[in-house]
């Protein structure tokens, strides 16, 4: 894409200055949405800020794969990017599926099927072991020389079964407690505890210093 296309012509240039979101699941986008609202971006989507291309997330890390999505997307639009790279990290399985969590199951599996296949792998194993994290690198950059990484975590255990229809991918089978899952709570709870969350109180500090 033409980097000069994309950017703000004068005339429309809008009241709030415009940030991208380098994801294309909408459950992410909306829990970004909602954190980076006091802030006064206009959070936008790939899409809505034009960008078409592919993005190849061959990191071997979290932090390596959100740096690849937000460069990616900075160069073609030319604009704040914002990127994350998550995963959940299961101690039992050598942290597996960590940066695989999207492909566990193979393309185009739903998220029932990645969540039954580590239930499958983790069949039989007892309590104690069951120890699981979900982790959160966020890549942002503000522009050319200017960018920032931080990281969040949350830890839980994997369940024996699914539970909980809230949120989306791993959520209905990772433990808080005995009783709720990261399926159960409400996305209001999950924006104050999650992985993501965690990210970003860090990376709130950054802002709260550079935009506040
Ligand atoms: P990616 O960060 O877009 O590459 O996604 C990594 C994978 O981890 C996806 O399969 C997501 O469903 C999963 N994942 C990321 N964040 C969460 C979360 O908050 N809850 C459950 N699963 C998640």
């Amino acid at each position: 894409m033409n980097r000069q296309n994309s950017q703000d012509n004068k005339e429309n240039t809008p009241a709030r200055k415009r940030l991208v979101i380098a994801t294309n699941n909408s459950g992410k986008l909306r829990e970004f949405r909602e954190m980076l609202s006091s802030f006064g971006f206009e959070v936008i989507s790939m899409k809505e800020a034009g960008f078409t291309g592919e993005i190849i997330e061959d990191g071997d890390t979290f932090e390596e794969n959100a740096h690849i999505k937000a460069r990616t997307v900075f160069e073609a639009v030319g604009i704040p990017t914002m990127a994350d790279d998550s995963g959940l990290e299961i101690d039992f399985l050598d942290g597996a599926p960590g940066v695989y969590s999207a492909r566990y199951a193979g393309e185009g599996a739903t998220d029932g099927e990645r969540c039954q296949k580590v239930l499958d792998e983790m069949h039989g194993v007892p309590r104690e072991l069951r120890e699981a994290r979900f982790v959160c690198s966020i890549y942002f950059i503000y522009d050319e020389d200017d960018e920032y990484s931080v990281r969040g975590e949350v830890r839980g255990y994997i369940g024996d079964e699914p539970l909980g229809e809230n949120g989306f991918g791993y959520d209905p089978i990772f433990m808080l407690n005995e009783d709720e899952s990261m399926a159960t709570i409400s996305e209001e709870e999950k924006n104050s505890i999650s992985h993501r969350a965690n990210a970003f109180k860090k990376l709130s500090e950054i802002f709260k210093e550079k935009f506040a």
